[in-house]
């Protein structure tokens, strides 16, 4: 199914070594005109990496990552990004579909869940594009969700055309907001989720207990943001949930802060951590402005 999406789609990527324009061949490689060659591989994604990169998030760590998302963890923050979505949609159906880019997807699950839900109830048709630099990532995302296209790629050279989106998603990700203005349409929305400040509390008052790792503030990233975007607005997401242990040492693996851990510190911070974990978000949404 992925290799059909990519084909239907071929005219939204560009080449990431001479910006040449691409086609699919034989269902088995994007083509651009000067020869530049990307395998699609067996489970339907492009690896668009001209070199292979090493990344501090490995395939156990998207594999704990993609339990806790579809254990339901973010599902309200999932909600909100769906209403904000629907929310800027055209008023009339319109032929058009509506192309969503998730830039620095992970596993995969925040956007096949977002693109399910927009299917479900929005007025158009929603194609879901997901991009990471973790091959792992992308592994895990084209076996588990056929239905959307993936992609292995760099935030610094984003291998699609310009203005091929209506919306990009960013979601406790990197940023690069040239690249972001680039490849956003004139009316498109671009959507940053950044942690809040009691994201994860427990997690990291079982490991740091009062050390000065423990506070975190997203004003530096909320200030870059509205520096390169036209903020249109922005909503807190704060919920808590209750996870059992097994789902608590899967949290605890996806997450850097318990890294440098030992296992008898994993296990103390397990025994204390009796109560629910707090998810706490920011969402911004703005558009490109003049
Ligand atoms: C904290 S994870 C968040 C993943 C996913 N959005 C989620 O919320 O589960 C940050 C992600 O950014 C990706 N990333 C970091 N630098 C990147 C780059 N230069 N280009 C593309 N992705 C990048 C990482 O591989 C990782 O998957
Ligand atoms: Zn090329």
């Amino acid at each position: 199914m992925s290799k059909l999406n990519i084909k239907d789609n071929a005219d939204i990527f560009k080449c990431p070594v001479c910006s040449g324009n691409m086609d699919v061949v034989d269902l088995r490689s994007l083509i651009c005109f000067n020869g530049h060659n990307f395998d699609i591989s067996r489970s339907g994604y492009v690896n668009f990496l001209t070199k292979p990169v090493k990344t501090e998030y490995d395939k156990a760590l998207f594999h704990s990552r993609s339990l806790i998302s579809r254990h339901g963890f973010f599902g309200p923050l999932i909600e909100a990004i769906v209403e904000l979505i629907a929310g800027k949609e055209p008023a009339d159906a319109g032929t058009h579909r509506r192309m969503v880019l998730d830039a620095g997807c992970g596993e995969g699950s925040h956007l096949d869940q977002i693109i399910g839900e927009l299917d479900a109830r929005a007025r158009h048709e929603y194609v879901g594009v997901g991009m990471d630099i973790s091959k792992e990532g992308i592994q895990i995302a084209s076996r588990q969700y056929p239905n959307r296209i993936w992609c292995v790629g760099d935030l610094t050279h984003i291998p699609f055309n310009d203005g091929s989106f209506d919306v990009i998603l960013n979601i406790l990700s990197p940023s690069n907001y040239k690249e972001f203005s680039r490849l956003l349409a004139v009316t498109g929305i671009l959507i940053k989720v950044i942690p809040g400040r009691d994201y994860l509390k427990e997690i990291r008052e079982a490991f740091f207990d009062k050390t000065e790792k423990q506070t975190y503030s997203n004003e530096r990233v909320y200030s870059h943001f509205c520096k390169n975007f036209e903020l249109i607005g922005s909503r807190d997401v704060r919920y808590t949930t209750m996870l059992d242990e097994e789902m608590l040492r899967h949290l605890i693996k996806m997450t850097p802060l318990s890294w440098t851990a030992t296992d008898l510190e994993t296990e103390h911070a397990i025994a204390s951590l009796k109560g629910g974990i707090t998810a706490d978000f920011t969402v911004l949404y703005g558009g490109k402005g003049n």
